[in-house]
């Protein structure tokens, strides 16, 4: 039996660090019939310059739907004369095209619900319509400023902008389908036919799918056998973008933000990425090989336009990546599974556009609540609940904010989630109470397999009520994983998500099992829904296991761990009377699942190179819309420096979910334990997080609303400036102008930043300014061990508070400071403040105060600058505030405004003016000196002023 590297810690007792996966556990695309199948026949296509795809619409069966924004059409291959396809061509809102091939009455049907889970609903078809010009060719779609061309024969899509390709479909002829047959009917053997095809003799298929059956019946990895009853099903497409030089996105893996090469002169890895959530603790930390989670979104992107591509699939899937041209275009290769092919094409041309277009299918990270950005204090395990209140008071003790205490498995008895283990958790609803009492929160886990044991009540009842996953032989599907033999619910059917809701219902008098001993302040942790299966194929389950509605688990695999995070989120949302945002965190995702809460990276190594590789993560799980991402600080394996440690914060400080995680095998390391002068640094790095809350909130909302991630690379935001297409080490959070560059290297002094443009910026810490240049260039930012390199760039208003205390729901009334960080100019800056309860969703009515602040030069010349705070909201629809027009209008007298109307601005801090202002009585002055090269920039701070955040006001700084 396999063990997973868990289970093999917890039989043998012992780990060594640092700890290795072993990665022979998991296939090669070598090992797996259909990659082997679709790879080889790209190269048979490479290979012969005569190479012509086989399928092709039939142009008598072209079919357009009212209202004038759809297509379908017959295609069939050349190849199987017998077998009929359908094309459907929708195009979309926001000038999305969707591109859907099916099997049309085969054998079976193909899984077609991929886009029911994902898709946040029915995509609205572009109004009113698009204009079709037929031609002899080929038919083409005219809307926005693209064109959708449509080629007869061969099939091609082509997405095309101002007369250049922006994307291709089947531009190189690797499309293929394979159709539902019998054993029998196996495919000729001959491949010398395929010279024959290529002059003129269409009855054969061996030169298109290969001499022969290849793994189509059954396949063998290891001890596993994988009994294929559907046969082969896979499908295969070529994606191409002619005119762009970086392609980003399809997380997750653990490596550069910008996708290298698999195949061609520059080949970097020798296997494809892969899309299939795996359960691969201490992964290498540079490879394409598949990790927790999976979502099939790509960025195409050049100097002239960003396109994406969404390739709906929920299968396994490999992707192979070249450069046809060096920094100039991309050609990409997407062998899946089964399922149909549906395709979404993104337009953009901008980054954000294309955010905002992959969010309107499968729409936003919701704005969390607010405690869930602070800092998350985690290990496997806090032992008791003794345990947990002496970590909420040692926190207390040495000053240091920490809004959540994580509960791993061993509260549970004998992992059976929902049953404290009575021993040492006698207590949980008085422990969650005493911690709310201090404004924090705890975190448990559930993990999505039962314990197959009659004495627990979730299992027993899931079993009655036939919500379990089966085998291939209809009987429910057993395996190991942490409780033993477990058995694993099956959220594909919707009265397993509805009964899960109940399970957590705190006042439900409904039937069944309630989790009493459970408080509105406990949240949750859904790990291991890959799902991990210890003694399962590559660590997961059997793909001829069977789910709700007969579907393999090959068919829905990817999709699976969503589910378990959809439904546990909605739980929490609906536990009380009052809906209130919930938190969970799943290690799991794929398209949509930012929908339902955080994720994280998973079982990372404490090492150099794990903490660099956790950044690019972070960015490219947002680039798919999974923003709300972190990874664990400090390991999860092994037991770090303390130099390490503390410039881990440093990361965990810049990630959206900042949660410090640990192996039971480890060293606590809890930032309390750390001698001096460490434990200085650590307390300031997370008071550094706390009074930088309004800017993570700031950027959530944002993110809520537009899709663009909360931490944005490089390219995001200058997509124009080539010099940053490869930087995947630094990043700005949301658009609050800050940009920060952790440093994930030992005995560091100073680190080099790039500036992309003309524009001043200044140390965070010491102000001292770094001037940008047309073109980019590097600068040099201070960094001991204490400074992590963070940089306001001119021109912004950043909203921060500065006295940081225990917990993010003690500084709810607290007052703020505005950092004005002038432009270049010296005379203009803007910033915004976006503030509600943090905890329901009563900003969807308007409860809600969102502010912008604007300094600018005064109208009588330059000796002046206004600082002004107006009201954002009012003048804002409630669909760019938070992302539908969920209220009518905005009443600045609202309740929450109301709430907050003695919190006041207490200071602004101005950096960058050129002249020393007058002194003036009113304001408190405390000028630093002048000059803006690489020296200090100028600092006025105007202390004691007591403005309200609620009113509008102006302040007049005269020099
Ligand atoms: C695996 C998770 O990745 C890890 O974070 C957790 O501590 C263990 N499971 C035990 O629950």
């Amino acid at each position: 039996m396999l063990l997973s590297c868990f289970a093999a810690a917890l039989v043998f007792g012992q780990l060594s660090f640092p700890f290795a996966f072993d990665p022979s556990d998991f296939k090669t695309c070598p090992q797996v019939g259909f990659c082997r199948r679709g790879r080889a026949l790209a190269k048979r296509a490479t290979e012969s310059s005569q190479w012509v795809s086989p399928y092709s619409v039939r142009p008598e069966s072209v079919v357009l739907s009212p209202p004038n924004a759809s297509l379908s059409a017959q295609v069939f291959s050349s190849l199987y004369p017998g077998i009929r396809f359908e094309l459907q061509v929708d195009v979309l809102e926001h000038g999305i095209a969707r591109v859907r091939l099916d099997e049309v009455n085969g054998m079976r049907r193909r899984y077609h619900q991929a886009a029911s889970w994902a898709l946040v609903a029915e995509p609205t078809l572009m109004a009113p319509g698009v204009v079709w010009r037929f031609e002899e060719s080929g038919i083409r779609a005219l809307y926005d400023d693209v064109e959708l061309e449509i080629s007869y024969a061969p099939l091609t899509v082509k997405l095309i902008r101002a007369g250049r390709e922006e994307l291709v479909l089947n531009g190189r002829g690797l499309l293929h389908l394979e159709h539902f047959r019998t054993k029998t009917a196996a495919p000729s053997t001959a491949l010398s036919e395929y010279q024959a095809v290529l002059h003129g003799n269409t009855e054969s298929n061996g030169w298109f799918e290969g001499g022969e059956a290849d793994g189509y019946w059954e396949e063998t990895f290891k001890a596993w056998t994988d009994s294929k009853p559907k046969g082969p099903e896979s499908f295969f497409i070529d994606i191409d973008f002619p005119h762009h030089s970086h392609v980003y996105g399809i997380p997750q893996h653990a490596t550069s933000l910008s996708l290298r090469e698999t195949t061609g002169g520059n080949q970097y890895f020798s296997e494809p990425f892969r899309l299939y959530n795996n359960d691969i603790g201490g992964y290498d930390a540079d490879s394409p090989m598949s990790l927790y989670g999976s979502i099939p979104l790509m960025h195409g992107h050049s100097t002239e336009s960003t396109v994406g591509v969404f390739n709906l699939v929920a299968s396994e899937t490999w992707v192979d990546i070249f450069h046809p041209v060096l920094n100039k275009s991309t050609a990409t290769h997407w062998i899946s599974e089964s399922g149909i092919m549906d395709i979404f094409l993104l337009p953009g041309p901008t980054p954000d556009l294309v955010f905002t277009q992959y969010a309107s299918l499968t729409g936003t990270a919701p704005l969390p609540a607010y405690f869930a950005l602070g800092y998350h204090q985690s290990r496997w395990n806090y032992i008791s609940s003794q345990d947990v209140r002496d970590v909420s008071r040692r926190f207390d003790a040495e000053n240091m904010p920490m809004d959540v205490v994580w509960l791993d498995i061993q509260y549970s008895q004998g992992q059976k989630y929902f049953i404290w283990d009575n021993q040492s958790f006698p207590d949980p609803v008085e422990m969650a109470d005493e911690l709310a009492a201090a404004g924090r929160k705890v975190v448990a886990i559930i993990d999505p397999h039962l314990k197959t044991s009659n004495d627990y009540p979730i299992f027993s009842e899931a079993q009655d009520k036939g919500f379990l996953v089966k085998d291939a032989e209809g009987e429910i599907f057993v395996g190991q994983c942490w409780p033993g033999s477990s058995a694993w619910l099956d959220f594909f059917n919707p009265q397993c998500q509805n009964w899960w809701r109940g399970i957590f219902s705190l006042n439900s008098t409904a039937d069944g099992w309630r989790w009493a001993e459970s408080t509105d302040n406990t949240f949750i942790w859904n790990d291991m829904n890959e799902p991990s299966v210890f003694n399962g194929p590559e660590l997961t389950m059997p793909k001829d296991s069977v789910h709700y509605g007969g579907w393999e688990h090959r068919d829905v695999h990817n999709i699976y761990g969503m589910l378990f995070h959809k439904a546990t989120a909605s739980a929490l949302v609906h536990r009380t009377g009052t809906m209130k945002r919930p938190f969970v965190l799943s290690r799991s995702f794929y398209a949509g699942s930012q929908r339902f809460g955080a994720i994280w990276t998973g079982d990372n190594l404490g090492t150099w190179e794990h903490m660099a590789a956790g950044i690019r993560m972070i960015l490219s799980d947002g680039i798919a819309g999974m923003t709300f991402s972190g990874s664990d600080v400090g390991g999860f394996f092994g037991n770090p420096d303390p130099e390490m440690l503390v410039r881990w914060y440093q990361v965990g400080a810049f990630s959206p979910f900042f949660r410090a995680h640990a192996h039971i095998d480890t060293k606590r390391r809890e930032p309390y334990l750390s001698a001096e002068p460490y434990r200085s640094m650590l307390r300031d790095i997370l008071k550094l997080r706390y009074s930088l809350l309004p800017v993570w909130y700031n950027a959530f909302r944002e993110a809520s609303v537009s899709g663009i991630p909360v931490l944005r690379p490089q390219y995001v935001v200058f997509p124009k400036d080539s010099h940053g297409f490869e930087i995947d080490d630094q990043f700005y959070i949301g658009g609050s102008g800050l940009l920060v560059k952790p440093v994930t290297l030992p005995h560091v002094e100073s680190a080099e930043v790039y500036l992309a443009d003309d524009q001043v910026y200044y140390d965070y810490f010491d102000h001292q300014v770094h001037q940008g240049a047309m073109g980019g260039r590097y600068v040099t930012v201070s960094a001991p061990l204490a400074k992590v390199p963070l940089l306001y760039r001119g021109g912004s208003i950043v909203p921060t508070r500065l006295r940081p205390r225990l917990s993010s729901s003690l500084m709810k009334k607290d007052p703020f400071t505005l950092t004005v960080a002038l432009d270049k100019t010296g005379s203009t800056a803007s910033g915004e403040l976006y503030l509600d309860d943090g905890e329901t969703y009563t900003f969807e009515q308007g409860e809600l105060v969102w502010r912008k602040f604007i300094a600018y030069p005064s109208k009588d010349g330059q000796a002046s600058l206004i600082v002004q705070n107006h009201n954002l909201a009012s003048h804002t629809s409630a669909r760019d505030i938070v992302g539908g027009a969920k209220f009518q209008f905005y009443d600045g007298k609202n309740a929450y405004a109301r709430e907050i109307d003695s919190v006041y601005v207490e200071q602004i801090i101005i950096l960058g003016l050129k002249e020393e202002p007058k002194r003036d009585l009113e304001i408190d002055y405390r000028g630093g000196s002048y000059g803006m090269n690489n020296v200090l920039s100028s600092s006025l701070t105007i202390k004691n002023l007591g403005v309200r955040v609620v009113d509008d006001w102006q302040i007049l700084v005269q020099w």
